[in-house]
């Protein structure tokens, strides 16, 4: 049985303050990543409040170890794809390791490459220490809105030993408690809290005026983010913890080319249906004309 909502006819694009009203008013705040044009439209199709072009694409679509490779570039051509397919959601781009830790210049002119050229409605940045937090305030000082993200942070998963979660120890908590409020204070409209214990995150929320999505942070928070490919089980292994998949289709995507690949060695497909049609007199004609052709061919051709 489908779920997928029905949409209304007036639906207009999400903004930061419906983000804020979602949270005072208690509303779930839906967000997904997004790569490409395909998944895009399905997160569209299914109504979702903020599509996230995250740099976990590295992995899931363009194959890499982890998130530390991707380039702006690349990032840019994923954010480019999904923009083409996102109408309603407000669409946020990850700024990929190496873009914006040099200076506040550097990330400001990142930022404004997503906007500009990726058509992103805001940016995203990972950590909440100090470089970071003046990142996202001279980000936020150029006019572009910024979404923060701490606790599990993929780009300095090195750093933290390993894509597991934080916040366990009372250092580690305060770390994540301080980077949360300090890039609230620089001007994040919104905070992504990855991979942090569900009693730390209610003890986080009472410091937070700006709408927090989670993601394996419990249920305590404004929203919830998910990875496309690890909720539709577009990927092998069963991932992280805090992931649940909603469909299989890694296994239908296999399931149906190896269909395919089998048929095609069987002479199964295509039959003739899966052609086209051409005229009897037409065909006729073709033949003596190629005829004439063939008999050119052989006056030229060298004996
Ligand atoms: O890159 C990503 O997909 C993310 C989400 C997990 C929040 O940062």
């Amino acid at each position: 049985m489908s779920t997928r909502p029905a949409l209304p006819a007036d639906r207009r694009p999400v903004t930061i303050p419906d983000l804020f009203e979602m949270r005072r008013a208690g509303r779930p705040i839906v967000m997904v990543t997004a790569y490409d044009y395909p998944s895009a439209r399905a997160a569209e199709a299914a109504d979702v409040d903020m599509v996230l072009v995250g740099d976990s694409g590295a992995m899931t679509v363009l194959g890499y170890p982890s998130t530390v490779a991707v380039t702006v570039d690349e990032m840019l051509v994923l954010t480019k794809a999904a923009r083409r397919g996102v109408e309603h959601a407000l669409f946020v781009a990850d700024l990929p390791f190496g873009s914006y830790e040099v200076s506040d210049e550097q990330a400001v002119a990142t930022a404004v490459r997503f906007v500009k050229e990726g058509g992103a409605d805001a940016v995203k940045l990972e950590r909440g220490d100090a470089s970071s937090v003046s990142r996202a305030r001279a980000i936020v000082g150029a006019g572009v809105p910024v979404v923060g993200h701490v606790g599990l942070t993929p780009q300095s998963a090195t750093s933290l030993g390993g894509y597991r979660a934080q916040g366990r120890t009372v250092d580690s908590a305060l770390r994540i408690a301080r980077g949360a409020v300090e890039l609230q204070e620089a001007g994040c409209f919104c905070i992504v809290f990855e991979a942090v214990p569900n009693a730390l995150t209610v003890e986080l929320m009472t410091q937070m005026t700006v709408p927090i999505i989670g993601i394996g942070a419990g249920p305590a928070t404004d929203g919830q983010v998910l990875v496309f490919h690890d909720l539709l089980g577009i990927r092998e292994g069963t991932g992280a913890k805090f992931v649940r998949r909603y469909a299989d289709l890694l296994d239908a995507m296999a399931d149906g080319v190896a269909r395919y690949a089998q048929e095609v060695r069987a002479g199964a497909f295509p039959t003739a249906d899966h052609g086209y049609r051409i005229d009897q007199a037409e065909l006729d004609r073709f033949r003596s004309l190629q005829d004439t052709m063939d008999s050119r061919v052989e006056l030229v051709r060298p004996s």
